[in-house]
């Protein structure tokens, strides 16, 4: 499958960070792109008993041979950018589109306080008003950065030349479907579309370039920030059951929900995706724990995939059951040949 687009049906925080890493060891990804936001996200990846929370580069750093690139409509900070860089030891295989937008201290000042830190309840980043300077068309980009310099190549040209090549690329949305500026819960989003047609604009191809869009949908669903969350449990509850989450990048809770089919036949539908992923099972099912295969998944975790493929008339082909890259239940190749 040469081009794969993943991105969240939620509201972010649904383990796009596993599901990209694990794709990226599995299919041995030539080239993964982040497309999204920027620094707002956090993608936590479990590899080798040790735990990264990446806010800039793919997911894709644990593949040791995979390119990695970050798309010109991605907003960046250059200080995470390269300490994130430093933390994976990556120099040599990381490019930077030289029309990334840069945050600046004043964006972060500007995010922390008034109407998004108080009524939208941002994560603080910059990103919003990054991007609005940026349609003023005032933003500094990468190519004005000295740091910046020896990362920057030209990604729309890396990525569609490895498309055409035949090798694998693994997109990497970021956020949520009901975060998009234009398809979610206005005003209590982020500052631009987060859609698979958003992650595609983002790094430069065109949608006829896409082979599959994954899209990640969590066993129940959480929220951070302000905004509506419907059949939201009282933390205690949230707790109770284990859906009780820290955010990662703000390190405020997150607000928990049941997985609503509804919204996940929106977002399937938004997103045009042609197969799904499922993660955390292991939290409602603890006997699927580091399970890999679906046979030995549980009858009622499997009742649950079965009613989550009806309801949004798509295939689970992949199935969280840990943390780590590696616990995961891969039913692509089974289900194509269906
Ligand atoms: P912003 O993206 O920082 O402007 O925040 C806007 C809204 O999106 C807030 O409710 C944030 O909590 C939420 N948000 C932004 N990025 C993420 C993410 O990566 N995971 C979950 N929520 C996010
Ligand atoms: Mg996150």
């Amino acid at each position: 499958m040469p081009c794969t687009v993943v991105i969240c049906g939620f509201f972010g925080d649904t383990g796009k960070g596993k599901v990209n890493s694990y794709l990226s060891l599995k299919d041995r990804t030539a080239v993964s792109v982040r497309a999204g936001v920027g620094p707002n996200a956090g993608h936590t990846v479990i590899y080798e008993s040790k735990k990264y929370k990446m806010r800039m580069l793919p997911s894709a750093f644990v593949y040791d041979k995979c390119r990695l690139l970050i798309g010109p409509g991605v907003v960046i900070n250059p200080e995470v950018l390269l300490q994130e860089i430093q933390l994976t030891e990556s120099e040599d295989r990381v490019g930077v589109d030289p029309q990334c937008a840069i945050i600046e201290s004043k964006h972060i000042e500007a995010d922390k306080a008034g109407h998004l830190a108080e009524k939208i309840k941002t994560t603080g980043t910059g990103t919003g008003p990054c991007n609005a300077e940026r349609a003023l068309r005032m933003v500094k980009v990468a190519r004005d950065i000295p740091e910046l310099q020896k990362f920057l190549t030209d990604v729309p040209l890396e990525v569609n030349l490895a498309i055409n090549e035949g090798k694998n690329v693994l997109i990497e949305e970021t956020q949520g479907t009901y975060l998009s500026l234009y398809h979610g819960t206005y005003p209590y989003c982020t500052s631009k579309d987060v859609t698979a047609s958003a992650a595609c604009s983002d790094v430069g191809i065109g949608p006829t370039k896409v082979s599959d869009v994954i899209i990640v949908f969590k066993s129940y669903i959480t929220r951070v920030g302000a905004g509506p969350l419907p059949n939201e449990l009282p933390w205690e509850e949230a707790e109770k059951r284990g859906w009780s989450e820290i955010a990662t990048v703000t390190g405020r809770r997150r607000r928990a929900a049941p997985f609503n089919y509804e919204l996940a036949r929106r977002s399937t539908m938004l997103n045009a995706a042609t197969q799904a992923a499922v993660t955390k099972i292991d939290v409602l099912f603890p006997e699927c724990k580091g399970v890999k295969s679906y046979e030995g998944l549980s009858q009622r975790a499997k009742g649950f995939i079965e009613k989550v493929e009806k309801e949004i008339k798509l295939p689970v082909t992949l199935i969280g059951t840990g943390p780590d890259a590696r616990e995961i239940v891969d039913r692509r190749e089974k289900l194509r040949k269906v």
